[in-house]
């Protein structure tokens, strides 16, 4: 996933949008038409009360946070300013265990890490039987792309509970971060590896078992090489229960031009892209240009276009903007 995007992710907002189902905050800031209450966008109603929490209180430490995503952009293959840290490489084990896990500790949060390497930050509330609020993302950055990405919703994520801790908030239900194994399809060509295994994904859990990289190194050996899913080859322990959280939200840095162009600083997901991939082998023959004519020819480059162009005019009759079909390579 390319990055490109202005880092004008406004920090105040951040709070917002970690503390969404308060609505008396966000409605008093509704004279913004750009600014709806999650109740707008979900059509549901907040069934929580408010929380008698003062948010004047809080304070994010912006300057340390970028100082954060500057330093864990130095775990990187690659020279700066691009960066690249692929699954379970020493760079982003690394940046998993100096950086990441370390920041959390000292956050005070008590940190698990399951079979697949997906990270759990845990501050426990005080009521701590209920299902935990979560948040965060996954720090995989695919190769020469740009330090923000999944970073800000991880780092993003341990800033809000250091600052709410500082404020001596103390939160009902337990706040968790989870950094998401590898979010980037880069090494065995599956996106949401680690998010897709939590939520009981049964068929990717088999698959895996099979699963090399470009180098035939295998899923389970690389993840073994990072520590993870140690005398296991099934992955079924990584499923979560049902009901383990209330809630999920997730800081991002938007992929994309829209909010640079409408000049808004931030933007609410209601619905997220779901890729799907197919890939097309084609065969022909090869036959010169000067004596196998039209009619017996069986060029695969052509038919190959054909299709690719068949996509797009596919989509484009769909009418809908966001169904987007594209053509990777050849
Ligand atoms: C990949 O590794 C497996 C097991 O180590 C081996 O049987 C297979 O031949 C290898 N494939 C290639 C293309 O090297
Ligand atoms: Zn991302």
């Amino acid at each position: 996933m390319c990055l490109r995007f202005s880092y004008s992710l406004s920090l105040p907002l951040l709070f917002l949008f970690f503390l969404g189902s308060i609505p008396s905050i966000l409605t008093q800031q509704n004279e913004d038409p750009t600014i709806k209450t999650m109740q707008d966008f979900s059509g549901y109603p907040v069934v929580e009360p408010p929380h008698p929490f003062v948010s004047n209180s809080l304070s994010v430490d912006a300057q340390t946070l970028q100082k954060q995503i500057d330093e864990l952009s130095t775990f990187s293959d690659t020279p700066a300013p691009s960066v690249t840290r692929i699954l379970y490489t020493e760079k982003d084990v690394l940046a998993r265990s100096r950086f990441i896990k370390y920041l959390m500790g000292l956050a005070g949060l008590s940190v698990r890490e399951d079979a697949v390497g997906n990270i759990f930050g845990r501050w426990d509330g005080y009521e701590p039987e209920l299902a935990a609020v979560a948040t965060g993302s996954h720090i995989d950055a695919i190769p020469y792309s740009g330090k923000y990405d999944g970073v800000v919703g991880v780092l993003g994520a341990i800033e809000a509970i250091n600052a709410l801790k500082r404020s001596g908030f103390k939160p009902r239900r337990s706040l968790e971060i989870i950094l998401f194994t590898s979010e980037e399809p880069t090494r065995f060509g599956i996106g949401c590896l680690g998010s897709r295994l939590l939520a009981g994904g049964e068929a990717l859990a088999k698959a895996l078992k099979t699963t090399v990289d470009s180098q035939n190194i295998s899923f389970l050996d690389a993840a073994r090489s990072a520590g993870y899913a140690k005398d296991q080859d099934d992955l079924s322990s990584v499923f979560l229960k049902k009901g383990s959280y209330s809630a999920f939200v997730e800081l991002h840095i938007e992929q994309g031009p829209i909010l640079e162009e409408e000049g808004v600083s931030i933007g609410i997901v209601t619905a997220i892209a779901a890729p799907a991939s197919i890939k097309v082998d084609f065969e022909g023959n090869g036959g010169h240009a000067g004596a196998v004519l039209m009619p017996s020819r069986n060029d695969a480059g052509l038919a190959a276009a054909e299709l690719a162009l068949s996509v797009e005019k596919h989509v484009l009759e769909s009418g809908s903007i966001d169904t987007v079909g594209t053509v990777e390579g050849f």
